[in-house]
């Protein structure tokens, strides 16, 4: 976790770092710190609690000079504070560094500097780097960092800066993310691309193992062994705006409208407008292969999890192959039965999630095939999995995920269809109705965004209650999952998910008058069903809220307090819409309960630790 930037240059090094870390505080936000070489040496400010806290130490005794490093922290090892906050220095404090992930084996090390003679002041893992880099410096920095870390085991991105060679900034990267942004006279690090877009497009991405040397007039890439490395620099293209809240009140209520665009982006060019066919010229998976694929497995974290469950309707109804979903944290220690005709699908917004990432290392090691879904090129999920599917979501920066689940729906159906086309489990005609279906949800969504303020007074309401539950069956139930994990996520209102027809077999007796209940409907090969479920918890006193569609509100309105209408789509596509009606419920309950909806407590946005 955690996010890092650094500069090298002439302009006013605080105000870059700081901007940068703007741009990263979605990887946390427990404390915010700098690093700067002034004409003192190297000077630290450091705060707990959000970047503002820092900013306002800054506005009293700036730290000006020509290269900095700085950190925002998600805290790991030792509770948010002042002292645990980095930047951290060796005891001589003429060696500073910043560190995103975990080094595994620091209490080892720690122990063993601290019987040779060095003290301590925080409870981080990383304070131990800055010691060990100062022990093995012989005059040649790079060669210190590149000592230092063969004796460190875990992950880690860092940026190193020591008052000995004021004129160089060492970053290196082992499975946590770090890009070099090049710049005239200037160079720049950071944990992603947007920290340091405001100054430079032109950026290279290191890879596990590597290190750059930036001075203000060069970057020399290598790998920690030493080997020098050329690697062809990346021009960015993309907008710095569309990184930002666009007049929305809140990113998360912005990424929420930008779906519409999100679903046209990620179905481009991967529908045949002839054939009416789903073309994916980018997978290598080969027909051969996919025509012998037993058996799939998906495995993901949190709302990526989410929507592999829709993932596993999707493909099980139209691919018939029988679909796992797993946690990716409990994958790979579940000793997963994977043979070489079993594919499995990871599923990653950010595609540096540590749990996920090593659920893929678990896969390939056992010989499976794996696809990634993901939405960021170049992210180390993308680059390690054998076939990757990219979203065109855009940057997403609320902490809560929305675009980036409904997108990852997307590429499921378009992969459920392509996988449909090739083992022949649907005719043409079928597939072409799919996609017909699909090509309508971005206008449906539309729609549905329209009718917000339906949906805000319900949140205003239910705002007040300490639990809910959430009903559905068939894909319902999983898009539930999401609605519920959501509305916990940023209303903190406790909350949870059932197949309606599971009530009846324990949670039924937590029903009572007027628990709010959100029943899902729109399945309507098993609705009447779910409205028997639904009348078992009217007689209990729930009250009771229908999403179906409008040809079913009459009828519901008869067993239930309210409803709301959501625009029609074929069944496995109905998530793509109604996911979209929870997304604004839980954005709306967070606002009428004053909390901080882009920033919910305790969570950051890219879980880079086990
Ligand atoms: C919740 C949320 C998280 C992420 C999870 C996996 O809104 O965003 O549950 O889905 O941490 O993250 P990615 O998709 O980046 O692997």
């Amino acid at each position: 976790m955690c996010g890092i930037v650094g500069y090298i240059g002439d302009q006013n090094t605080q105000e870059v770092l700081i901007d940068g870390l703007k741009k990263l505080e979605y990887r946390g936000y427990d404390s915010a710190g700098i690093a700067v070489f002034t004409d003192s040496g190297l000077q630290i400010a450091k705060a707990k609690g959000r970047l503002a806290n820092l900013e306002a130490k800054l506005d009293g005794a700036p730290l000006l000079g020509h290269a900095g490093i700085g950190h925002t922290r998600w805290a790991t090892h030792g509770k948010p504070s002042d002292e645990n906050s980095h930047p951290h220095m060796d005891e001589s404090q003429k060696f500073s560094v910043v560190h995103n992930g975990i080094i595994e084996n620091y209490l080892e090390l720690k122990e063993e500097l601290i019987s040779e003679g060095h003290t301590f002041i925080s409870e981080t893992d990383t304070e131990i780097i800055s010691h060990l880099i100062a022990r093995e410096y012989k005059g040649d920095i790079v060669k210190a960092v590149q000592k230092a870390i063969t004796f460190m085991r875990g992950a880690f991105a860092l940026g190193v800066l020591t008052e000995h060679e004021p004129n160089k900034l060492v970053a290196v990267r082992q499975a946590s993310p770090l890009v070099i942004g090049v710049g005239e006279g200037e160079n720049f690090i950071g944990s992603d691309i947007p920290a340091i877009l405001k100054y430079t497009r032109n950026v290279f991405i290191l890879n596990d193992g590597e290190m750059a040397v930036l001075t203000s007039d060069a970057v020399e890439l290598m790998t920690i062994e030493g080997q020098f490395i050329s690697r062809e620099m990346i021009h960015v293209e993309w907008d710095a705006v569309t990184a930002e809240k666009g007049g929305y009140e809140h990113f998360m209520l912005k990424e929420i409208h930008e779906q519409p665009k999100a679903y046209r982006d990620t179905m481009l060019g991967r529908i045949d407008k002839e054939t009416k066919k789903v073309v994916l010229p980018e997978l290598k998976l080969t027909e051969e292969q996919i025509k012998n694929i037993r058996n799939i497995q998906i495995v993901a974290c949190g709302t990526a999890y989410n929507a592999g469950l829709i993932g596993r309707t999707v493909i099980e109804s139209l691919a018939r192959i029988p679909v796992e979903n797993d946690v990716a944290s409990e994958y790979r220690y579940r000793s997963p039965i994977v043979t070489p005709d079993t594919l499995v699908i990871v599923v990653s917004q950010s595609g540096e999630t540590a749990d996920t990432l090593a659920a893929l290392r678990e896969a390939q090691a056992n010989g499976a095939h794996v696809l990634a879904i993901t939405n960021v090129v170049g992210s180390s999920i993308a680059r390690d999995a054998d076939d990757v599917l990219v979203t065109l979501a855009g940057p997403e920066i609320a902490v809560a995920s929305t675009k980036a689940y409904s997108s990852q729906l997307i590429a499921f159906y378009l992969f459920g269809l392509y996988l449909a086309q090739v083992r022949g489990t649907q005719t043409d005609e079928q597939v072409a109705h799919v996609l017909a279906a699909m090509e309508s949800l971005p206008e449906q969504v539309e729609e549905m965004l329209g009718k917000a303020d339906a949906i805000k007074t319900y949140a205003e309401q239910i705002a007040s209650h300490k639990h809910l539950f959430f009903i559905g069956r068939g894909q319902d139930y999983a898009v539930v999952q999401e609605g519920s994990l959501k509305l916990k996520e940023i209303s903190y209102i406790h909350s949870e998910a059932y197949a309606a027809g599971e009530l009846k077999h324990g949670t039924l007796a937590l029903i009572e008058d007027g628990i709010p209940v959100i029943a899902l409907v729109t399945q309507e090969s098993v609705l009447e069903k779910t409205v028997s479920n639904i009348k078992e918890v009217k007689a209990r006193g729930g009250d009771v809220l229908a999403i179906t569609y409008e040809e079913h509100a009459v009828e519901l309105l008869k067993s239930v307090d309210q409803v709301f209408a959501i625009p029609k789509t074929l069944p496995i596509l109905s998530a793509a819409i109604s996911v979209v009606a929870l997304q604004l419920l839980a954005y709306y309950a967070s606002l009428a309960l004053g909390h901080d909806v882009d920033k919910p407590r305790n969570l950051a946005k890219s879980v880079t630790v086990e």
